[in-house]
């Protein structure tokens, strides 16, 4: 019979750190995203939201990532409440700025990187987290209107004024990449990467590796989508609801696609979303990349499950089963809904 999570191997679990990229901090080998604490994926319960950081804390993890949009400042001061009585020098804060949203459901409006926007929005960040710097502060996406250059800058200043101890990036291609790393070291860049989403394998990976940048992959488990947890019937109408790998025929592929990965995570003897987490850390491993998955798990049992990925030790054979089982570009559906790829910079051929 094959356990849920391997509960034992959790027990048994010991971190392990590395340094993020050659210009980043010492961070944990899996972080902790809470978005879906706050926004996207539904309501969360807040003393379960709470409880997972606190766990996540206890189990070693360090990092942790979140954005001042999250819920409009609700994720941060979520954190700012979690991190209450912790060793604040032992946590390495991501921060995400520059979407524009709006008071209805679901509303964005763009994004704005100017430096005087990137000073007001720290300002509004360090009070909701209650901290005196971020460790690493970066742009959500990158703005059309704004030179790549004055937004590091910013970021620059706020670090020689002690705001700030790293800057990083999100979902930009590698002219961006390269533009951003020109005017300051960057500690990591945050892209979505996983089974069925390995786009930055012809590219961006391949450059942050050239420049010494780490990378932060969201997405390990597609939002859900692989965790091998999701059904036909599972959608809740939340951004999910929107995104096209979870729509009709989309979904069914996908989900074939999963009871094929649960095959060989059975004959492994782990779950699948750990044997989907274990292939992106076997993988970056082979890519010779500096990465850390950032699991999304929203309660205390799916922090377990993932965090049970980390002793999984994939061997080549196994590697290679997973990737007959879910081939590239077997996805159906795009990551994400056409207008909010519109704005991703990362999906630009560069
Ligand atoms: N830079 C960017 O553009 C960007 C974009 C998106 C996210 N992020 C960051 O990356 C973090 C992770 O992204 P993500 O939430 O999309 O990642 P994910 O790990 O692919 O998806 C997380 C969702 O999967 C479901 N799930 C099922 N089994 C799980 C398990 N064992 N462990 C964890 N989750 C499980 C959970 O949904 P249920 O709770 O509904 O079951 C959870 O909310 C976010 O929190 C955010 O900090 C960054």
């Amino acid at each position: 019979m094959v356990l849920e999570y391997p509960v034992d191997l959790i027990q048994e679990l010991h971190m392990n750190y590395q340094q993020l990229g050659s210009h980043g901090p010492q961070v944990s080998a899996i972080g902790l995203g809470t978005m879906g604490m706050s926004d996207m994926y539904g309501p969360a319960d807040r003393a379960e939201s709470i409880a997972t950081i606190h766990a996540a804390l206890d189990r070693g993890v360090t990092l942790l990532d979140t954005g001042d949009f999250y819920g409009m400042g609700h994720n941060e001061m979520l954190l700012g409440e979690a991190l209450k009585g912790r060793n604040r020098e032992k946590v390495q804060l991501s921060v995400k700025f520059g979407a524009l949203r709006g008071p209805g459901p679901g509303e964005f409006h763009g994004y704005d990187s100017r430096p005087a926007a990137v000073r007001n929005f720290i300002a509004y960040s360090l009070k909701r987290l209650g901290v005196e710097y971020i460790d690493i502060y970066r742009p959500s996406r990158l703005d059309p209107n704004v030179p790549i250059e004055d937004t590091i800058g910013a970021i620059a200043d706020l670090i020689k004024q002690g705001y700030v101890r790293y800057v990083g990036l999100s979902e930009v291609g590698a002219k961006t990449i390269r533009r951003a790393q020109a005017l300051h070291p960057i500690a990591d860049l945050q892209i979505e990467y996983s089974l069925i989403s390995r786009d930055i394998e012809r590219e961006i990976l391949p450059t942050c590796r050239e420049l010494g940048i780490g990378i932060t992959a969201y997405g390990v488990l597609s939002r859900g989508l692989i965790s091998g947890h999701w059904q036909t019937n599972s959608d809740k109408g939340d951004f999910r609801s929107r995104a096209p790998r979870f729509q009709g025929a989309n979904l069914d592929t996908n989900l074939a696609l999963v009871e094929r990965l649960r095959a060989v995570a059975n004959a492994i003897g782990v779950s699948v979303a750990q044997v989907a987490i274990a292939w992106v850390i076997a993988r970056a491993a082979t890519q010779q990349a500096s990465l850390v998955p950032l699991i999304g798990a929203r309660r205390r049992d799916r922090l377990d499950e993932s965090l049970g990925a980390l002793a999984v030790r994939l061997s080549p054979e196994q590697v290679r089963e997973i990737e007959q089982a879910v081939p590239p570009d077997a996805a159906a559906g795009q990551r994400y809904p056409e207008a909010q790829l519109a704005h991703m910079d990362s999906e630009r051929r560069q």
